[in-house]
C-alpha cells in the first residue's frame, strides 16, 4: 500500500493549526509558582506543560565532582509517564540523557558560575505534558526559574526551533510537523548578547534554509524574551513594569 503524506501546509500558506510560517504556538509562563525549589518556572506553550524547579548553589557531596573555581550546573530533563500519548517508560532513557546534557551545557554558559566554587546548581526539568519542542520550553523555563532563584547570570536564555515541513522553512513546529517533517533546528540564545549556546539540527537544510530557519528562530527568541522578562515583572516588580533595560536579568532580586 501506499503510503500518502499528510500535507501540513494548505494553498493559502496556512499550517493545520492556522498559523502562518512565522508563528508561534501561544506561551504563557509563570515565574516561582513553587514554594519549596529555591527558583521555579512554569511554561505552557502549545501543548507543552512543563514545570522547572532550581535548587542551589549547595556544597557538592561528591568531592570529585566539585570544581575549585566554579559552580558545576546539573540539568534532569524527564518526561512524565502520562506526558505523552503512548506511556513513557518510567526513568531515564538514552533521550533524556541526552537532553539533560546539552541543557546542562547550554546554562554553564549563561549563569556566573565562579561566584559559588564547589558547589552544584541543580536545575530539574519536569515535562508533565509533551507536544514537541519541550528542550526548547524547558531550557526557556529554565532560565526564568534560574532568575527566580536570584543566581547570577549574563542574561536570560529565550530557546525556539524553527525546521521545514512540505518543503517550506517554519517556526516553531508542532508534533505532526515535527514527527513527518523534513527538519528542526533548535536553537537557544542570550537576547541581550545574541550568544548562542543551544544549536542542534535533526534532518537535512540547504545553507539558504539555515540561515533563513535560524534567522526565524532568533527572532522569536527576541519576542519569548519579552515574555520572560514580564513573567518576572509580575512576580518581583508592580505589574506592567519591566526590569531597568541594564539591569542584568538574572540579578532580579525580591
Ligand atoms: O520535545 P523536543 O522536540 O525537544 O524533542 P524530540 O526528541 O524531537 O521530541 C519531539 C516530541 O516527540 C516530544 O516533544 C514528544 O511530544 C514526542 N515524544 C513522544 O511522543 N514520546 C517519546 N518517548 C519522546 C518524545
Amino acid at each position: 500500500m501506499k503510503l500518502v503524506k499528510e500535507k501540513l501546509i494548505d494553498g493559502d500558506g496556512k499550517r493545520r493549526d492556522g498559523r502562518t510560517f512565522d508563528m508561534l504556538r501561544p506561551i504563557k509562563i509563570d515565574a516561582g509558582p513553587l514554594k519549596n525549589a529555591d527558583g521555579s518556572a512554569y511554561i505552557e506553550w502549545g501543548n507543552n506543560k512543563i514545570m522547572v524547579g532550581v535548587y542551589g548553589p549547595r556544597e557538592l557531596q561528591q568531592k570529585h565532582l566539585q570544581e575549585p573555581d566554579r559552580a558545576i550546573v546539573q540539568v534532569q530533563y524527564t518526561m512524565a509517564s502520562f506526558s505523552v500519548e503512548d506511556r513513557k517508560k518510567p526513568g531515564q532513557g538514552r533521550r533524556e540523557n541526552e537532553i539533560s546534557k546539552i541543557l546542562s551545557e547550554a546554562l554553564e554558559g549563561v549563569i556566573i558560575s565562579d561566584q559559588y566554587p564547589r558547589t552544584a546548581i541543580n536545575v530539574f526539568i519536569e515535562v508533565l505534558e509533551a507536544g514537541a519542542g519541550t528542550r526548547c520550553a524547558g531550557l526557556t523555563a529554565a532560565s526564568v526559574a534560574l532568575a527566580d532563584a536570584g543566581i547570577p547570570m549574563r542574561g536570560l536564555v529565550a530557546s525556539c526551533a524553527a525546521g521545514k515541513i512540505d518543503g517550506q522553512v517554519v517556526l516553531d513546529l508542532d508534533k505532526l510537523e515535527d514527527n513527518i517533517g523534513d527538519a528542526d533546528l533548535p536553537v537557544g540564545i542570550i537576547p541581550t548578547t545574541g550568544e548562542i549556546v543551544l544549536l542542534q539540527m535533526d534532518g537535512h537544510l540547504s545553507d539558504l534554509e539555515f540561515e533563513k530557519a535560524f534567522g526565524l528562530a532568533r527572532d522569536a527568541c527576541m519576542k519569548i524574551h519579552e515574555l520572560q522578562r514580564e513573567a518576572l515583572s509580575r512576580k518581583y516588580f508592580n505589574e506592567g513594569e519591566s526590569p531597568k533595560e541594564d539591569e542584568p536579568d538574572g540579578e532580579v532580586t525580591s
